[in-house]
């Protein structure tokens, strides 16, 4: 990690949503991801709408504002995911959602929103860029801030592990009371990422794809994340029930259920 002398001050100002420079997504990308919280009107989005509504009344009820979305193995849908619920809360909310990408091995936000930015948090994290606000955007007409991390392979536990993550955190949970913080992990079984950072944070969510995580893997990932409480879990993938009533079917993206507690 690169040497940082004093890290610098935790100052709300420092973040506040109206400093980030302002990006208008393309279409073809927000097509492309299958982003589709931000439309109200897209009848894709109510799922969206109910998996938010109950995640947003958790997070109250428990106090929670900080919250890491990681699953049990790649390509579960964590990313996905965690843009369509940020979009959705945004669309619901008087406070910034943030949203930031800590899956540096497989960083992917950026992409998603067709944002190809010079550097991400994992320069902030090795002390290349100082001003956060630097590294985050706001996306056009929304309460949505999200801040990209550009790939890397090597010693992400290292940054992730370091001052300048305690100093990102301090300053996140500094903005207003009530502003969400979602958090873009690995998967809990690749490295130690997912468990280093989750030991800053409030909560976490935890993505179960249909099909494929098996109730052994639910079952490691509880006790690996141990203490760190679990908000709720999301079956992803998941084909059938409430969705076939929503209209999901061709070409829509698959289903995904929020669940108020921990899988069983
Ligand atoms: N419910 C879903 N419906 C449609 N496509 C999905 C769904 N969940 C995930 N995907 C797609 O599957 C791929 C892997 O998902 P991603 O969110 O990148 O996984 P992860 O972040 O867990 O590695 C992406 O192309 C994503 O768009
Ligand atoms: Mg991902």
């Amino acid at each position: 990690m690169a040497e940082t002398d004093t890290p610098p001050a935790t100052d709300p100002v420092l973040l506040a949503s109206d400093r980030l420079e302002i990006f208008t997504p393309p279409v073809t990308a927000i097509r492309k991801h299958r982003i589709i919280g931000f439309d109200a009107r897209d009848a894709r989005a109510r799922p969206f709408n109910l998996l938010r509504t109950s995640f947003a009344k958790k997070l109250k009820e428990e106090g929670h504002r900080l919250v890491g979305v990681t699953s049990a193995t790649p390509a579960a849908g964590k990313s996905f995911l965690s843009m369509n619920l940020a979009s959705s809360l945004a669309r619901v909310v008087d406070e910034p959602v943030y949203l930031v990408d800590l899956d540096i091995r497989r960083a992917s936000l950026g992409e998603e929103i067709g944002l190809e930015p010079d550097h991400g948090i994992e320069s902030y994290l090795e002390g290349s860029v100082d001003d956060l606000a630097a590294i985050g955007r706001r996306i056009e007409g929304t309460n949505l801030c999200i801040f990209p991390a550009i790939r890397r392979a090597n010693n992400t536990a290292e940054l992730l592990a370091g001052e300048r993550f305690s100093q990102l955190i301090a300053t996140l949970r500094d903005q207003s009371d009530a502003a969400i913080v979602l958090f873009d992990l690995p998967p809990a079984f690749a490295n130690d990422d997912a468990m280093i950072s989750l030991a800053q944070l409030d909560g976490f969510v935890l993505v179960v794809d249909s099909g494929k995580t098996t109730k052994r893997h639910v079952q490691d990932v509880m006790s690996m994340l141990y203490p760190t409480p679990c908000v709720g879990s999301i079956l992803n993938r998941y084909r059938g029930g409430l969705g076939d009533s929503y209209g999901y079917g061709y070409g829509g993206p698959d289903y995904s259920k929020y669940y108020d507690r921990e899988p069983e």
